[in-house]
């Protein structure tokens, strides 16, 4: 259990907080995660908001939460940490005085301030914390992307929090990172004989990562709009995916030594600028098709605007110049309103060097390590066994599973749980440092660069599909194709 610590939460009535941080608060609440002196101050903008806030994170709670999670006993009890302040951030004025009661002097109690805000208002945010004197030697901020829009945002967005809290204090979040698959990534990698010997150039044929969605907009237009298939998804989680699962092994598990392996990768990644974006990169945009059995509007029209060029799908074959991976293609794709809503990483090692069976036993199919992030959370070796009750010798593909959501009752894995308690723990082995978002905005501002300076226009697929017939053919020209669940 967490020692007790105090939590801002700054946008304490945005959709971040209630869709996601009170539920996982809750949750680490019914675990027995949290001490019961712990307290949350969700921060509003007008007193009505705070007045009727405990109202608002109920709905929130019963709204969001799995079924048989919420009770009413439960909700009692938490609620009592709950205490909403209604202030201005922008503003160093009196409204802050209730929130410098309520946190009080003891400056050995863990302080966090999360700032479920828009980047654009970390800066004022911070320096009123700062002026109001709530900074102490046991506070720490929490922070979430969008971190900027290119490098050099993302820099001035940095160098303004490190104005009030030192890199130590700063905790990035990329939710990725806190799904319980991919830690088990990291131990399954590091902890298997099996794995570390075959994980390279001389083993492995190719890696893909592919995070497919069903969703569209969902209300976030104007965001979406303006950020991208690129910026939303390829920039943190699926580099961060890449990363774990490309890295040399650490010296060990500290925060420090993960993130120096990490960067190596993201500095490794073959650069793609000019006519490679063209060859290398699939851009898409969805127009209206059937999900299931529903018909569902194009990105043009759910957005209300004719012109738009954003990306809601990207396809990309990247390499890693280091002397594990030459050669391999690394395909990772990501897109909204996809066929199925999966989150998965293919790893497609090379054939046996040679077949010592007749054609008659058929094909000798290379094996395959399949780890689900989600919508469950499994991990799936396919290995070639001989087909058991055959007289002759006929070779399949059979399947060595592990599906982690069925072997644990009590599996209730939740990324932004897990991640708040290891910032109140301070743990920022799961966190991103300064450097790692640098890294990867170096690797992905020449990308969209390309695209503004060229026009691009993302090629178009049906809602409801696996993107445009390009990204197949991106994997055809390599002779492979997409493992679609
Ligand atoms: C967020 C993106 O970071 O991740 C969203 O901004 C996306 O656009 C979401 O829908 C996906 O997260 P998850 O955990 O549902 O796969």
């Amino acid at each position: 259990m967490a020692n007790a610590f105090d939590m801002v939460l700054f946008g304490g009535g945005g959709d971040l907080s209630l869709r996601k941080l009170i539920p996982a608060l809750y949750r680490a609440f019914i675990e027995g995660g949290l001490n019961s002196d712990t307290r949350f101050f969700p921060v509003v903008r007008r007193q009505e908001e705070a007045d009727s806030y405990t109202k608002t994170a109920q709905h929130a709670l019963k709204t969001h939460l799995r079924d048989g999670e919420y009770n009413e006993k439960s909700w009692k009890e938490f609620s009592t940490m709950l205490r909403a302040v209604a202030l201005d951030i922008s503003k160093p004025d009196d409204q802050w005085n209730l929130l410098i009661d309520l946190l009080g002097d003891d400056t050995s109690r863990t302080r966090l301030f999360y700032l479920a805000i828009p980047p654009a208002v970390f800066g004022p945010c911070c320096e009123n914390l700062s002026i109001k004197g709530l900074i102490h030697e046991n506070s720490r901020v929490v922070v979430e992307k969008p971190l900027g829009y290119n490098a050099k945002t993302s820099d001035e967005i940095n160098s303004k929090i490190a104005e009030y809290f030192p890199e130590e204090s700063i905790f990035r979040i990329d939710h990725y990172l806190g799904k319980e698959t991919v830690q088990n990534l990291l131990a399954l990698r590091f902890s298997n004989v099996l794995f570390e010997r075959l994980w390279d150039a001389k083993t492995i044929d190719h890696i893909q990562i592919s995070i497919s969605e069903t969703v569209g907009l969902e209300g976030r237009a104007g965001f979406y709009d303006d950020t991208g298939a690129m910026r939303d998804m390829v920039q943190n989680h699926l580099l961060q995916l890449l990363c774990l699962i490309t890295m040399e092994s650490p010296n060990s598990m500290s925060a420090r030594n993960i993130r120096s392996e990490k960067i190596k990768v993201l500095e490794a990644l073959r650069p793609l600028v000019g006519k490679d974006v063209d060859k290398n990169i699939v851009r898409g945009q969805y127009v209206a098709g059937g999900l299931g059995k529903e018909l569902v509007p194009g990105y043009l029209e759910e957005l209300k605007a004719p012109n738009s060029t954003t990306e809601t799908f990207v396809a990309i074959r990247a390499h890693i110049d280091n002397w594990r991976w030459t050669g391999v293609p690394f395909y990772l794709r990501t897109g909204k309103r996809m066929e199925k809503r999966c989150a998965e990483i293919v790893i497609q090692y090379q054939k046996v060097s040679h077949s010592v069976y007749q054609p008659e036993a058929g094909d000798v199919l290379p094996n395959r390590l399949v780890i689900r992030l989600q919508p469950e959370e499994s991990i799936k070796l396919v290995l070639m066994a001989k087909k058991m009750d055959s007289l002759t010798m006929e070779l399949q593909p059979v399947e060595l599973n592990l599906t982690l959501s069925d072997t644990y009752d009590s599996f209730k894995s939740d990324a932004y749980k897990r991640l708040m308690l290891d910032a109140a723990a301070n743990n920022s082995a799961l966190f991103i440092h300064r450097e790692e978002v640098a890294a990867a905005w170096a690797w992905v501002d020449p990308i969209i660069d390309h695209w503004r300076d060229t026009n691009n226009l993302p090629q178009l697929y049906r809602a409801g599909t696996w993107g445009p017939q390009a990204s197949n053919q991106l994997l055809a020209e390599n002779g492979h194709h997409w493992f679609n669940p």
